[in-house]
């Protein structure tokens, strides 16, 4: 081989390599896609994988113009993600679809015919008692995990929770001890008595955080995130019992420890049910049930979750709380409902506010009931979906 011939082999080499640098494909939202093409003043054909997702072949040179429109118009941060050929877009966008779809375990298919029942618990929400959860759990001086007064709130809850059951037989509140810290996540069972082999699972996270260093002295009220869920259960337990309601199936309430740092307590929980084959025929999860942010009262996330479940709560809502209500994405495994999801039980978070308008003060110590105006009237509407959810569900 000449020099010459060496040289140009060297500069072909550079330029593919330019050449392939030169051509990326992006997956994002499909509702992006329209936008972009307005912005760039071309048409870009999207392959859809799924109906809310896309991929889309664009300069490389363009990246920087596509994320500034994307912040611009849609408020998101990047909102897309680079891929350097159509193949792997594609397996990554396949991947997101599935998990964002997910429908991991089975939900049955309920029909709605609980009328009287669910009604007469509705009524009794009482969005007070729900407040003062609120105030006697955000008083802890925090509730995290490695501390000493995130047992102590944990020994208040399981206190609570038998004070509500007690003189039923049918009732037991337990620990449910973790051996890599102290705090206890908290598990209230009401026997089921015509299939107790069937659970059905309301639970939120009992532990908070706020702060980055020494969390374990910090100040973390963590009104909203989430005294407000564990208030919410809490009542929803009142009314079942107020009502003498007496379960076909077995229902669990759950105060999961240590999610702020992980999904620790639920993810130890949720294997466990796995590995001892319990059937879970649904899980609820209650986390941020209080601040009132968007014009959709109730939001569901689609990540993480069941859409079977999913939609028969909104037809619950519909049914019976009749406030506005939609679908939104966490984008992660934001909650405990995740920790279920991965093992394989259908799960759901109906969650306060639409993610963007999402209570700002949370992980930190002014995440206090004032920022919710000093009520736990938002909470209640959650309150009446548990109850809804779990009558409706037992049989
Ligand atoms: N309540 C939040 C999750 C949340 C925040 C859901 C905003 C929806 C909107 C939860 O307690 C939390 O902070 N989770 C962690 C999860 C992580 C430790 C796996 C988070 O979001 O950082
Ligand atoms: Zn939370």
């Amino acid at each position: 081989m000449t020099i010459n011939q060496i040289v140009l082999l060297i500069l072909c080499l550079l330029f593919s390599n330019l050449g392939l640098a030169a051509t990326k494909w992006i997956s994002l939202d499909s509702d992006a896609v329209k936008v972009i093409n307005d912005s760039l003043g071309k048409s870009i054909s999207a392959t859809e994988v799924g109906k809310d997702i896309a991929i889309i072949e664009v300069d490389e040179s363009k990246l920087l113009l596509i994320s500034e429109i994307m912040h611009e118009k849609f408020n998101r941060c990047g909102g897309f993600i680079v891929h350097d050929d159509h193949k792997e877009a594609f397996e990554n966008l396949d991947a997101i679809y599935v998990r964002e779809h997910a429908n991991k375990g089975i939900f049955a298919d309920y029909t709605i015919n609980q009328n009287e029942l669910v009604q007469e618990a509705i009524n009794q929400v009482d969005q007070d008692k729900i407040k003062s959860t609120i105030e006697k759990l955000s008083s802890f001086h925090n509730r995290y995990y490695k501390s000493k007064t995130g047992v102590e709130s944990q020994a208040w809850l399981k206190s609570k929770w038998e004070d509500l059951t007690k003189g039923r037989d049918d009732a037991s509140v337990d620990y449910f001890n973790h051996s890599d810290w102290p705090q206890p996540s908290v598990i209230l069972t009401i026997k089921g008595n015509e299939n107790p082999d069937e659970i059905v699972v309301i639970g939120g996270h009992a532990d908070s955080i706020a702060g980055y260093w020494d969390r374990a002295h910090a100040r973390a009220p963590g009104a909203d995130d989430n005294a407000s869920g564990i208030a919410t259960v809490t009542e929803i337990i009142r009314v079942l019992v107020e009502t003498s309601f007496k379960p076909a199936k077995t229902i669990m309430f759950m105060g999961y420890a240590a999610e702020e740092v992980g999904l620790l307590g639920s993810r130890a929980i949720a294997r466990q049910f796995r590995s001892n084959n319990k059937t879970v025929v649904g899980v609820l999860q209650l986390d941020m049930t209080n601040f009132n942010g968007s014009d959709l009262d109730i939001v569901m996330m689609t990540d993480y979750t069941n859409r079977d479940q999913n939609a028969f709560l909104g037809t619950l809502i519909d049914e019976y709380i009749k406030v506005p209500w939609g679908y939104d994405k966490c984008g992660y495994g934001c909650s405990d409902h995740a920790s279920w999801h991965n093992s394989g039980y259908p799960a759901s978070i109906p969650f306060e506010a639409k993610m963007r308008e999402m209570n700002r003060a949370i992980h930190t110590s002014r995440d206090t009931l004032e920022v919710s105006r000093n009520s736990a009237f938002h909470a209640s509407n959650f309150a009446k979906l548990g109850l809804a959810y779990m009558i409706e569900l037992d049989r």
